[in-house]
């Protein structure tokens, strides 16, 4: 048994063979799923149909075993995310091309913080990130780096403005002392409806949840700035410090988008750092038609981009730009066995300068083939079919009486209710989803908005049609009319 893929004959035949046999496998398990999402097991029957004894035994089955077992019991089960039947979240399947990028990715296996564990992986990433800040209005002053997914962006935004806050308004050394003894006063703002990971940020950061205020939403999910000016001066009078304003460009739930413009004449009036949450948003800016929907953009001192999500490439693939790269020395630790700084000096990029993480995945060569492929017209098409089947869907369900639906979408997602006047109206709504898993092998999302139960088309699929919209609508009509006599 060979271990690695080297120039030797014997070790590129089996790793011809290994891809072959995998890929024949994978595509099998998709032809039986015969388009559904999911093939319905309980939590207690999967459990049951992969439990084995050991999963470390004493001789090795070597790989034809363990992909038999693997045809079994794990393919079957695997949510088949490409399938139309499947929109419970802002995840979604892969680009074909970014699945032959996987691969030179795991074969290769570079690691992005030092330019001597990635050589033409470092360039490829600093082109792709110049390429970014261009397509995001940032002038050549701007930087940003790979990371892991929005969470981590977020995070590494919100560590650079809490230094860049610190540094510059307060006057206080984080880097080297740690957070101001004023550090309980500090303040970010954002959307009540904004993602969780401001407040697992703030916790990590020792700011705490209480540092994280979080600003009501008007009638279309989006941050009330009236509010928001309210509370930043009722903070300043308090004798809290306010240093961030975090705008979401699509909101989890609903894909709502804050006004950016607004925010950012309240951030520069009271010396904040504005950030654009745009994990969810950032696609549209490929779209001819909508594009202006996030105008303002390129106003932020930052922005998280996820293309796991919109973007349709495998997880994980995110970045944060930042509109003035130096506010990335922040993060910047110079160690001997790593990022010399005499190698730096000669032009050797250690892109970990710039990175909470130390190794890290090649995931720019993801978005440096996908863009390529596509081009601006394969992208503005893909991302418009998901928006225009957004407003579609919307139209629909507002003309019939049986549903309820929350807002006007902005992006790809709508969130809506069967309605009856019944009671039990939360109940029927958490069985349709239940019943639509198990019995129809179709996943669609669930929120709670205004205090009731709703339901979520997370519609970042471009190949789901008209059509299968109205059969869900049908069905979840149906289901929905069963569940209220029960
Ligand atoms: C608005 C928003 N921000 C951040 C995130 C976190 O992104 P990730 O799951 O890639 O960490 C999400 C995830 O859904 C999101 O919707």
């Amino acid at each position: 048994m060979q271990t690695f893929l080297t120039h030797e004959k014997q070790s590129q035949r089996e790793f011809s063979a290994y891809i072959k046999r995998t890929e024949k496998a994978i595509r099998k398990a998709f032809k039986k799923s015969f388009g559904a999402a999911y093939s319905g097991l309980t939590p207690q029957k999967l459990a049951a149909a992969i439990k084995t004894d050991t999963i470390l035994p004493e001789k090795g089955m070597g790989f034809d075993k363990v992909l038999v077992l693997a045809e079994k019991t794990v393919l079957p089960n695997l949510l088949c995310t490409p399938s139309s039947s499947y929109m419970a979240h802002l995840h979604g399947p892969s680009l074909l091309e970014t699945i032959a990028a996987e691969l030179v990715i795991s074969t290769f296996n570079q690691s992005m913080d030092s330019w001597d564990q990635s050589p033409v992986a470092t360039e490829i990433e600093v082109q792709v990130i110049r390429a970014l800040c261009d397509l995001y209005g940032y002038n050549k002053t701007s930087d940003g780096v790979f990371t892991s997914g929005g969470s981590q962006s977020n995070q590494t935004a919100i560590i650079l403005a809490r230094d860049w806050f610190c540094n510059e308004i307060l006057h206080w050394d984080v880097k080297k002392y740690g957070l101001p003894p004023q550090y309980t006063k500090l303040r970010m703002y954002t959307s009540e409806i904004s993602h969780f990971s401001m407040e697992k940020s703030a916790h990590i950061l020792g700011l705490g949840y209480e540092s994280v205020v979080k600003v009501p939403v008007d009638a279309k999910k989006k941050m009330d700035t009236v509010l928001l000016k309210k509370l930043v001066e009722q903070d300043i009078k308090a004798g809290n410090i306010p240093f961030l304003v975090v705008g979401t460009v699509g909101t989890t739930d609903f894909g709502s988008i804050d006004d950016l413009n607004e925010l950012y004449e309240i951030a520069r009036n009271n010396n904040m750092w504005l950030h654009a949450d745009a994990a969810y948003g950032s696609g549209v800016i490929m779209s001819r038609k909508y594009r202006e929907l996030i105008t303002g953009i390129e106003l932020c001192d930052s922005i998280t981009l996820d293309f796991h999500k919109m973007f349709l490439m495998p997880i994980s693939c995110s970045a944060v730009l930042v509109k003035d790269g130096k506010d990335f020395e922040a993060l910047t630790v110079h160690a001997d066995y790593l990022n010399r700084t005499e190698d730096e000096e000669d032009g050797y990029t250690n892109l970990v300068d710039k990175s909470i993480q130390t190794t890290r995945r090649f995931d720019a060569l993801k978005v440096w083939t996908a863009f390529q492929v596509r081009g601006k017209d394969g992208w503005s098409e893909l991302i418009e079919t998901s928006m225009e089947n957004a407003r579609y869907f919307y139209n629909q369900l507002k003309d019939d009486s049986n549903f309820e639906v929350v807002t006007e979408p902005e992006i790809s997602s709508v969130v809506f209710r069967f309605c009856d006047g019944n009671k039990n109206t939360d109940e029927i709504n958490k069985k349709v989803r239940r019943r639509l898993i198990h019995e129809y092998g179709t996943i669609i999302g669930q929120t709670v908005s205004d205090g009731k139960v709703c339901l979520k088309f997370t519609l970042l699929n471009p190949l789901i049609t008209h059509k299968k919209l109205d059969e869900l609508k049908s069905l979840i009509t149906a289901i929905s009319k069963t569940a209220a006599e029960e």
